[in-house]
């Protein structure tokens, strides 16, 4: 059975670009591959935390996971934290890191952009995230558009340490979902939509509830043309919400533009609004009871304890490859 593996930051309450991005691909994933589901609080720190907030975010995106539909029976889910190996591949892969490679990443010059104090951690980041990726044996990783090119950057880690050292690593293929891939800002449409915008009427929260969701769609950012038609160039906004729209419910955009053909935005916004409330109601719903139960901890605890299973054998390999410490029997 082939491996899949995908992680998701703890800053802050997810999204629905993450999960529909992201989380809904892993959902449908589980059933046919070997999966590894991450709570990447070691990206986390690589810009400021409240290290109470971390905390709850980490338990959080755990419930999130399950709540969505991630059957740990199934699929691996663990804190990254919790698995050594992972800094310890991040280190070694940090040394077959380029700078010039990694100054080169988007997400690095978006994050560091006019800040004055960036921590190192923003520029490694991309080989911890190569570590996570590669100690499994991953085949294929599903991800959001906008971590195309740290996978790219995965497979040119892999392939320089084959073959200047070892040939261990699996070379691991992105997938991407084919709509849905980059949802956008409710705000501003040629922007991703994100957790961290300072603009909160610019994403929708995992855990909005119904007032707040119709409030934001209401308010999202569209044209005067009142035209209901998928046009990412000269619709950015419209085209947005279609294609929300059409993941969440059963329509694909040609009949959601049928459907919508002669009545305005209004109709069409308060319609999606619906469509979102009533997707997040029961995810919510599970979310909220697992939040009050102690199996969460239980459940990461025995996600710990197979993934360090597997990573601490890679991690041999990856030092032994290298030359690191001392040949033991
Ligand atoms: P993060 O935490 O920013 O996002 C988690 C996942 O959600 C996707 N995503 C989106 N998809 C569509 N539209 C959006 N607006 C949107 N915003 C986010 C992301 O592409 C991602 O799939 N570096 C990663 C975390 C990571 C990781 C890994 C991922 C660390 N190690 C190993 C895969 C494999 C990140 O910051 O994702």
């Amino acid at each position: 059975m082939k491996t899949i593996f995908s992680g998701i930051q703890p800053s802050g309450t997810i999204t629905l670009g993450n999960y529909i991005g992201a989380m809904r691909q892993f959902v449908e994933l589980q059933n046919d591959y070997n999966c590894y589901f991450c709570i990447v609080d070691q990206h986390a720190i690589t810009v400021p935390q409240d290290r109470l907030e971390l905390r709850k975010n980490i338990k959080s995106l755990a419930a999130m996971y399950i709540a969505v539909g991630i059957d740990p029976e199934k699929a691996i889910l663990f804190v990254q934290s919790e698995v050594p190996a992972h800094a310890q591949a991040g280190w070694m892969l940090q040394c077959v890191a380029y700078i010039g490679e990694l100054e080169r990443m988007t997400q690095f010059k978006d994050k560091s952009n006019g800040k004055e104090a960036v921590s190192a951690g923003l520029l490694t980041y991309p080989p911890l995230m190569a570590a996570d990726i590669l100690l499994y044996g991953t085949d294929l990783v599903p991800v959001g558009e906008d971590q195309k090119q740290h996978l790219e950057l995965t497979r040119d880690l892999a392939e320089r340490f084959n073959k200047k050292y070892n040939d261990i690593f699996t070379i691991p293929e992105v997938k991407i979902a084919d709509v849905g891939a980059r949802v956008m800002s409710l705000q501003d449409p040629l922007k991703k939509m994100s957790k961290s915008d300072p603009n909160t009427k610019a994403f929708i929260s995992m855990l909005d509830e119904p007032k707040q969701i119709e409030k934001k769609i209401k308010s999202a950012v569209t044209d005067s043309e009142g035209i209901v038609k998928y046009d990412t160039v000269n619709k950015p906004g419209i085209s947005n919400l279609l294609a929300i729209y059409s993941i969440l419910s059963n329509y694909s955009i040609p009949e959601l533009e049928e459907k919508y053909n002669g009545k305005g935005y209004g109709e069409f916004k308060s319609d999606l609004a619906e469509v979102v409330v009533q997707t997040l109601a029961p995810i919510q719903e599970k979310y909220y009871k697992l939040m009050n139960s102690e199996e969460l901890d239980e459940l990461l605890d025995k996600g710990a304890e197979k993934a360090n299973f597997v990573a601490n054998k890679m991690v041999k390999k990856m030092e032994n490859a290298m030359g690191l410490g001392r040949k033991r029997k």
